[in-house]
């Protein structure tokens, strides 16, 4: 949802900075661009589209200059074009400025501003940043810019730079995350760590209502009142490497394979510090999750293994509707909100609304730092390094890792069933190492418009994701549905047309599910199936058999999953669609 970044130093600019957008780019890809200063001048390159039309756009330029700020754009206010492209600059072209959030009143200073005479040059909400503070400014940026802040409502984060003072960025966050990376005679600002990897480790995450003042040999933190804070500085454990491509097509491929690590870690990660969990789920009336998207159905599986395992009944809500639902929350709730990014803006209000109804807060969170992870009572961590893919995938079985590892710890079985799921990671090697047999497959249905995705029980939500993924990168629709409920609606749709993928391991709901098998088979339907190695009745009737290694009940979901992920790879990617950046999306949305 946008990405920034600040750079101000003693290397040149424009290669951090578009380095630094494309690994950023997964958090908005409509538009980017660039402002640096030099020569007491500002320079602004801005373009619709990827940022290789920004690069196309400066190709052949050599620009010496040392400071600047870049921005990748998910447009909120205003199409994408190049006039709405960021950074924005006051009418002089004297300040410049990338913003990621909304600006909630916007509109009202807009007005204010034009019946001053203020000549608007786009649609965005943005751009009054950029008036106010060249407005407010009096020889110094900081002060502009404090000055300015106490205007503007909303989520958001910018960072800014001024032709007056060619040596200093400056960065706002309150609501939308920006960090400060600390180099040597350099410094940074921008949305997410992986974007400053190349340069440095060091980090200091803002908090809400903070600002960086940054110079090549500084760094200083205050508050909206202009009073200096002291920060820890933390050093991230991720690196570079794990933020690129490493030889794969795609980020997304990379990120499948990926799984077998992130389960490992994730699990070594819990059991290390699974002594110091505060709380037992037993000691609440009920659980309730709340996440998006992928997370959410995580959250949904997270519910069977704490109900099954704890007995604690467990609910999973949206985090967009769980705030406005009227559901009853007290201090005798655990509310759980799991993100990947931390930074959903729907799961940190959600979450913040448990808190002040007295509930005891959890993140799940694979950002450290992130504002879900700092303003929960308890913070859980996956460890799957960084996700750059915009369909998730590793931090889903790395989230299955956690909601897992956290029910059974309150079993009278623990031990066995974490042995159980110290045996995922191998699995899953396995189901990967039969990707093509799933390519294969993949093949005979690039041409279909409609699916249909069903699974029962534990596999229920698998299906949901299953038909996410594929929604999400192939733009062909899609529908999850739990297995039982297709004799009330979509049994409707089924023909020859319309393709089942039925995700059927050998549980306790196999034989209902070889039912569903069977009924779509009288409607002419075709089944893909999920299956265990040797199901010779879900091989002979299906139409394609995608094969998983045996596996015992609990951790069914861990590897059911990747045949699907791999299955929407494969259809999204020979389809030529860009499947790290499906049209639309972004990775971390941070507006409501
Ligand atoms: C976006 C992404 C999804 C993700 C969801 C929740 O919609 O495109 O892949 O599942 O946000 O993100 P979170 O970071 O909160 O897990």
């Amino acid at each position: 949802m946008c990405g920034i970044a600040g750079y101000v130093g003693k290397d040149i600019v424009l290669p951090i900075l578009i380095g630094a957008l494309e690994r950023l780019e997964y958090r908005g890809y409509d538009s980017a661009g660039v402002a640096l200063i030099e020569d007491k001048k500002l320079i602004v390159e801005k373009r619709k589209g990827k940022i290789r039309e920004l690069v196309k756009s400066l190709w052949g330029r050599n620009y010496g200059a040392k400071i600047g700020i870049g921005h990748t754009r998910w447009a909120t206010h205003g199409k994408p074009t190049n006039e709405n492209a960021h950074p924005h600059t006051d009418e002089k072209r004297e300040f410049a400025v990338v913003h990621n959030g909304i600006i909630e009143n916007y509109l009202e200073l807009k007005e204010e501003l034009l019946k001053e005479g203020v000549k608007f040059r786009s649609d965005t909400d943005t751009e009054v940043i950029a008036h106010l503070i060249a407005r407010n400014y009096k020889g110094d940026l900081l002060e502009a810019v404090l000055d300015t802040v106490k205007k503007l409502k909303g989520a958001f984060a910018f960072a800014v730079i001024t032709v007056h003072e060619p040596n200093r960025v400056v960065g706002v966050k309150n609501g939308s995350p920006l960090i400060v990376g600390i180099g040597e005679g350099e410094n940074f600002l921008a949305s997410d760590i992986p974007a400053i990897l190349p340069y440095t480790k060091r980090i200091i995450v803002l908090d809400d209502g903070e600002i960086a003042d940054i110079t090549p040999q500084s760094v200083n933190v205050y508050n909206f009142n202009g009073e200096p804070i002291s920060k820890d500085v933390m050093i991230t454990p991720w690196d570079l490497v794990s933020a690129e491509k490493g030889g794969f097509k795609h980020f997304m491929l990379k990120e499948i394979y990926e799984q077998p690590k992130a389960v490992n870690d994730t699990i070594k990660g819990f059991l290390s510090t699974e002594d110091t969990i505060p709380f037992k789920l037993k000691d609440f009336r009920r659980v309730v999750i709340i996440a998006c998207g992928t997370s959410y159905h995580a959250g949904l599986v997270g519910k069977y293994w704490i109900e099954s395992f704890t007995g604690v009944p467990t609910e999973v809500v949206y985090a967009s509707e769980f705030k406005y639902a009227d559901i009853p929350i007290s201090d005798k709730d655990l509310v759980i909100g799991i993100s990947q990014s931390g930074e959903t803006i729907d799961t940190k209000f959600a979450l913040q609304f448990a808190k002040e109804k007295g509930a005891f807060t959890v993140g799940l969170v694979n950002v450290v730092g992130s504002a879900i992870d700092r303003e929960s009572d308890f913070a859980l961590y996956t460890h799957a390094g960084p996700e750059i893919g915009v369909a998730a995938t590793k931090t889903f079985t790395a989230q299955l890792t956690v909601l897992y590892a956290l029910a059974v710890r309150e079993s009278g079985d623990r031990d066995n069933l974490i042995r159980l799921l110290e045996k995922v990671p191998s699995l899953m090697e396995i189901t990967l190492n039969s990707s093509e047999e799933v390519e294969k497959v993949s093949d005979k249905y690039l041409k279909r418009k409609n699916f249909l995705y069903l699974g029962r029980y534990l596999n229920y939500p698998i299906a949901l994701e299953g038909a996410l993924k594929l929604k999400e990168i192939s733009y062909i629709h899609a529908e999850g549905y739990p297995a039982g409920e297709m004799k009330h609606g979509p049994i409707a749709l089924i023909d020859e047309n319309m393709p089942t993928v039925l995700v059927a391991p050998q549980d306790r709901v196999y034989e209902k599910m070889l039912s569903n098998l069977e009924e779509i088979l009288a409607r002419k339907g075709t089944v893909v199936s999920v299956g265990l190695k040797g199901d010779k009745v879900l091989k002979e009737k299906s139409a394609d058999f995608m094969e998983i290694p045996k596996v015992d009940e609990p951790i069914t979901p861990f590897i059911t999953v990747v045949p699907l992920q791999l299955f929407a790879y494969f259809i999204a990617s020979k389809l030529g669609l860009d499947v790290d950046q499906p049209r639309n999306l972004a990775k971390t949305v941070t507006v409501e």
